[in-house]
């Protein structure tokens, strides 16, 4: 049976670990952080995915997935450790030097090497094999090294592990096919052998192109006050056209992955990363976008202090991951401006910032203005008419078009929604 060290127990590699753990692998995963491996020892999450509980408990149970602080020896290494950006916008690759450094005592001739992590191009080539040499081994000759991006969405982590196609670069021909063998074990998608570099632009390409699509729905959700126009309905017609698929807008962009990989792109030559860069701020500036509508309506409902009950915290419907949520920038931006506020997330279940209730009800009652800003299902299904009796003054923004406004209108409330001029 072929072992797999997994490096980094997070979001992917914890899916990852389980998913070869089921399909007849022996897998040792590491985390640095102690309470994640007592946790997963002991079959608990601390992230929400679905299926992901019993998937564990079953890689666990049948003895082939085991959970420490260090690595062990392995036939292959999969590294899944964080790339976030540094505060000026620049890749942090510390973590990725770091778990190369801490899996190169480990590797003997003939292991294959896996960087999963989103990295700027070329960071196995200059970051990782200069580490990797340091084993003695002759790289691409007794030690196989590989990118194999991962594309999976949170939410649906399990079945797109195994549904979605894959790109895998190796540094040469056999590190590239010796990977395509492994993922083969499970994932049904096609798999496109490349090599490393290309794999790592191909990924943060995909993540770019979305970025920038979604930058242009944000500038026509601000053009649509001036046009008089609904933006989200202009943009379903648009989309009607066989060879246009607009994406919609919202109160800025989050998660770990298109609010931060497009940076390393940007980074990379900004002189020709214009669009790039212009794409992130335009995206970045729509927190600010969303609380200066919310003046707005304060405005025309002449409310002079009015408390605000704001709705979702992660960064996009149905998961608990908050990592650079629009929602935390538009926190900071009520903090500065002196506006008082609670929020709710019926995802996050623990107390993770100021002002946060664990109901609906202690965030709603005696509020003025309810903005929605994260498109869960649980909001969506809200029956306004139970609001009404708990808010002060019955209005509700909705950034992400996910509530029904007939549905509102007819409880009562004044309803708005981003980038709909037909709701000012
Ligand atoms: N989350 C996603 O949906 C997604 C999708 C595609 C790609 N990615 C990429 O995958 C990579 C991992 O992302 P994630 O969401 O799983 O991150 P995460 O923060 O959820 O998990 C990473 C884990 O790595 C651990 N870690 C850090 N350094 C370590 C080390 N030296 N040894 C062992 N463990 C270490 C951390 O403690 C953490 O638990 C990132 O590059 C990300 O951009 C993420």
């Amino acid at each position: 049976m072929k072992k797999i060290c997994v490096i980094g127990l997070g979001y992917i590699g914890l899916p990852t670990s389980v998913i070869f753990a089921k399909h007849g692998f022996q897998v040792h995963g590491v985390d640095v952080n102690e309470i994640v491996v007592k946790k997963i020892a002991n079959k608990e999450l601390y992230i929400e995915e679905p299926g992901l509980q019993e998937a564990l408990e079953e890689a666990i149970d049948s003895g082939h997935f085991t959970v420490s602080t260090k690595p062990e020896t392995a036939d292959v290494f999969i590294v899944a450790v964080p790339s976030p950006i540094t505060k000026d916008k620049k890749a942090n690759l510390d973590f990725v030097r770091q778990a190369t450094k801490d899996i190169t005592p480990y590797v003997r001739k003939g292991n294959l090497v896996i960087l999963e992590s989103t990295v700027p191009p070329r960071t196995v080539e200059d970051v990782m094999l200069p580490i990797l040499k340091e084993s003695g081994l002759e790289i691409g000759e007794e030690l196989y090294v590989a990118h194999s991006p991962e594309r999976v969405i949170p939410g649906k982590i399990l079945t797109e592990l195994i549904k979605n196609n894959r790109i895998v670069g190796g540094i040469n021909r056999v590190s590239g096919e010796l990977t395509k063998e492994l993922y083969s074990s499970f994932v049904k998608g096609e798999i496109h052998i490349t090599d490393a570099t290309t794999a790592e632009m191909v990924k943060v390409m995909e993540n770019t192109y979305r970025d920038l699509n979604i930058a242009f729905a944000n500038e026509l959700a601000k053009l649509s006050l001036k046009a008089g126009v609904n933006i989200w309905e202009a943009i379903q017609l648009a989309n009607n056209h066989p060879r246009v698929n607009i994406h919609y807008p919202g109160p800025g962009v989050g998660g770990h992955c298109i609010a931060v990989d497009p940076w390393f792109l940007a980074d990379l030559d900004p002189e020709n990363a214009r669009m790039i860069a212009l794409a992130r701020e335009t995206n970045d500036q729509m927190p600010q976008f969303t609380v200066d509508r919310i003046k707005t309506i304060m405005k025309e409902h002449k409310l002079a202090s009015p408390k605000l009950a704001l709705l979702g915290l992660s960064f996009k419907g149905n998961v608990d991951d908050m990592r650079e949520s629009p929602s935390l920038s538009v926190m900071e931006l009520l903090n500065k401006e002196g506006i008082e506020y609670r929020i709710f997330d019926p995802y996050i279940k623990e107390q993770r910032v100021p002002h946060q209730t664990m109901s609906l009800e202690d965030t709603v009652l005696g509020s003025d203005i309810i903005v929605v800003l994260t498109d869960h299902k649980y909001f969506k299904e809200i029956d306004p008419k139970t609001l009404k009796n708990w808010i002060n003054s019955p209005i509700i923004y909705d950034t992400r078009n996910c509530i029904n406004e007939e549905t509102w209108e007819k409880a009562g409330f004044s309803f708005y929604r981003l980038g709909d001029a037909k709701t000012r």
